[in-house]
């Protein structure tokens, strides 16, 4: 018998009448059943912060932890050192940067994600947002629904994708889709930042040019999109100076991780009109603060936000994917089968992919 840990966000009334809310306290990934009549233990909980968590409480006898990037229960080298049981992370999603992956590794521990479970849904959604800001969408809606119509206020400052210069941070699963996806707004052109290669085939197939530095991309893009996860060298790493090389008006959006991105630094150059607009679902810490500042930034002319709370790759489509994914990855530890290596992140002391930085 093993015990299985998970920290999901509470669905409360939603998850009653919706039950493909899978990522929820109350549908417990659509497993908590099968996982129970195999004799293990399940706990589920909401309540992860602070040492009295039950999160904190559990994770000191749990020999699997499941958790979502949506309501992260963060793993620090602390936490590791308590859980004296832990064998395994799992994160229902993709992005497992709340496991302090250095300190998973000097424990062995393995850290496994459902690779490929949301990229769809967050490319959607990072196409989205750069209509809704490019377009300066949220202010026009705000406008109607305050019973006003101002035509010029809203068009002083709406442009067309079309005819823009827009690049990728980050050109693995959503990065690449997101070029694909963009290829029908006649771009000027479309750029990638990546230290890893693509496939010959893939690059082929798309209609964009890979930048050498991250200096290129910054100053030549009209959008930026950012799809790299954090890791030692992506945390802050749009700060003042690199957000000083982007081009005055640009565009910025990150539906990666928050901590990619100063907030601070956003804060500022969206009050200059430096940044026309940012928009994302992700947030340097989840959930955000009521008192968080990207909730209520603006540009001189009003609009620009385009923040959401983080759910671009928790879509009903995607809960039932990234739910089997987890279920997929648990059944093959309590088999003593091999994970799927597309999915492993960190296993018996090493890094097992290369894009959560570039390392010997
Ligand atoms: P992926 O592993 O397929 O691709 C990531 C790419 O980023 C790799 O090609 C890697 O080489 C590149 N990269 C890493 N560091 C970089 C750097 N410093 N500069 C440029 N490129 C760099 O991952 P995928 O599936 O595309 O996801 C990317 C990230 O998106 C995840 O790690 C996660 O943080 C975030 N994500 C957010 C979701 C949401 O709901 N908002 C859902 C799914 C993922």
């Amino acid at each position: 018998m093993v015990k299985v840990l998970a920290v999901l966000y509470s669905g409360g009334k939603a998850a009653q009448e919706e039950s493909r809310l899978f990522g929820t306290i109350e549908n417990r990934l659509g497993f908590g059943d099968w996982l129970e009549s195999e004799g293990h233990e399940f706990i589920v909980t909401d309540d992860k912060e602070g040492p009295n968590s039950v999160f904190q409480q559990h994770i000191v006898d749990a020999d699997i932890l499941v958790t979502t990037p949506f309501h992260p229960a963060y793993v620090t080298k602390e936490i590791i050192a308590k859980a004296k049981n832990l064998k395994l992370a799992v994160t229902a999603g993709v992005g497992s940067d709340h496991v302090d992956l250095n300190a998973a590794n000097e424990r062995k521990i393995t850290v496994a994600e459902v690779s490929g479970s949301n990229v769809v849904s967050v490319a959607e959604h990072v196409v989205m947002t750069m209509l809704v800001l490019v377009r300066n969408f949220v202010p026009a809606h705000e406008q109607i629904i305050a019973h006003d119509w101002n035509v010029a206020q809203i068009a002083r400052n709406a442009f067309d994708i079309e005819g823009k210069t827009i690049g990728t941070i980050g050109a693995g699963r959503i990065g690449y889709r997101v070029l694909q996806r963009l290829e029908a707004f006649n771009p000027k052109e479309l750029l990638w930042f990546d230290y890893t290669d693509l496939p010959a085939d893939a690059a082929a197939a798309i209609k964009a040019r890979r930048v050498d530095t991250l200096d290129e991309l910054l100053s030549t893009c009209d959008v930026i999109t950012v799809n790299c996860p954090l890791h030692e060298g992506t945390r802050g790493l749009i700060d003042e100076k690199a957000i000083a090389k982007m081009k005055k008006g640009a565009w910025l959006i990150n539906t990666a991780r928050g901590a990619i991105v100063k907030r601070e630094a956003v804060v500022e150059a969206l009050k200059s009109g430096h940044l026309a607009g940012y928009g994302g679902d992700v947030w340097d810490l989840q959930p955000a603060p009521k008192d968080h500042p990207w909730r209520d930034m603006r540009n001189p002319l009003g609009g620009g936000n385009a923040m959401v709370a983080h759910y671009s790759g928790t879509t009903l489509d995607a809960q039932i994917r990234y739910a089997n994914g987890a279920k997929d990855i648990i059944k093959r530890y309590l088999a003593g089968q091999p994970q799927d290596p597309a999915n492993v992140i960190v296993e018996n002391g090493g890094y097992a992919t290369r894009a959560y930085g570039q390392r010997k």
